[in-house]
């Protein structure tokens, strides 16, 4: 993977900020996983850009509470399609890179807004899937909770093994709160602080998404922003890095343990772009 020459300074601006670094929050969006060939939400190709589904309701009605109340195959339907789009892909160099920083500095966080569990399987631990899981299944009515590695042997909607009620998915749907577990997790790291932050492939809509950034710009904490369109964050941002997530992660990785004299390392699994 090769970076382009004009921003080679930015990845060198990243790289120093890395050599005192001790702790990290990566906050991740849709763009990560793009280069893994999923649907980004929104931009081109993105899943929220047609008006209307098949069904002629907008995409965010039928993949909200609501709508799973009401018409639970319908909303089920299009959850099995975002999982279907993850079953075909594997994460990318870019997840696995966060993995590798994570074993190698004392303290790593990534805040991802993705459901498709890509961080997990490449290999971090510390994760707040703010947005859920899709590989995550809990019963409407029971308190039984399972993982499942793909949606191939359920029966949509599924339903649960130990009551029959509906399953659903562990995710975020369109006007429902985010968890508050989560969000409790999220304000503890939050407040320990990080001597970095990245932004990595999101639109920054959300409020939650956004703060930690300028929270830290607010601090003075070197904040970094990795994606080749503009977002209302871009100009706030101290590095503004316009590649793709998967190959200026990687830049930026291999970069710094060159500087360091570190072996770089490979064993990559995941799919490369
Ligand atoms: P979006 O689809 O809103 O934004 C994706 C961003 O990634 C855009 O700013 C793109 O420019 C950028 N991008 C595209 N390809 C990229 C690449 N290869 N490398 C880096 N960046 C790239 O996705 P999110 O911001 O993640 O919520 O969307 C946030 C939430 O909106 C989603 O989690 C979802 C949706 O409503 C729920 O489902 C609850």
């Amino acid at each position: 993977m090769s970076i382009h020459h004009r921003e080679q300074k930015n990845i060198e601006k990243v790289i120093s900020h890395l050599k005192n670094c001790k702790s990290i929050l990566f906050i991740t969006g849709a763009g990560l996983s793009a280069d893994s060939n999923l649907p980004t939400y929104r931009g081109i190709g993105g899943l929220y850009n047609d008006e209307h589904t098949e069904d002629g309701i907008p995409i965010e009605e039928a993949l909200s509470g609501a709508m799973l109340v009401r018409r639970p195959a319908l909303t089920w339907r299009y959850i099995s399609r975002i999982e279907a789009a993850c079953r075909d892909a594997v994460f990318n160099r870019g997840h696995q890179v966060i993995a590798e920083m994570e074993r190698h500095f004392p303290r790593v966080w990534v805040l991802t807004q993705n459901v498709d569990g890509f961080h997990h399987r490449a290999g971090s631990k510390n994760i707040i899937d703010i947005h859920g899981d899709v590989h995550s299944l809990c019963c409407t009515h029971c308190n039984h909770r399972r993982n499942v590695e793909d949606y191939s042997t359920l029966n949509i909607p599924p339903q649960c093994p130990s009551c029959s009620a509906l399953e659903r998915p562990e995710v975020v749907l369109f006007g429902e709160m985010l968890p508050p577990d989560k969000l409790f997790q999220l304000e503890k790291i939050l407040y320990e602080g990080f001597h970095l932050v990245f932004s990595i492939g999101t639109s920054s809509l959300f409020p939650y998404i956004v703060q930690p950034v300028m929270e830290a710009r607010a601090l003075g904490t070197p904040t970094v922003e990795i994606n080749p369109d503009q977002t209302d964050i871009s100009q706030m941002v101290d590095v503004k890095i316009t590649a793709r997530a998967a190959e200026a992660l990687d830049a930026i990785w291999s970069g710094y343990q060159k500087a360091m004299g570190i072996n770089p390392t490979s064993g990559f699994n995941g799919s490369d772009t």
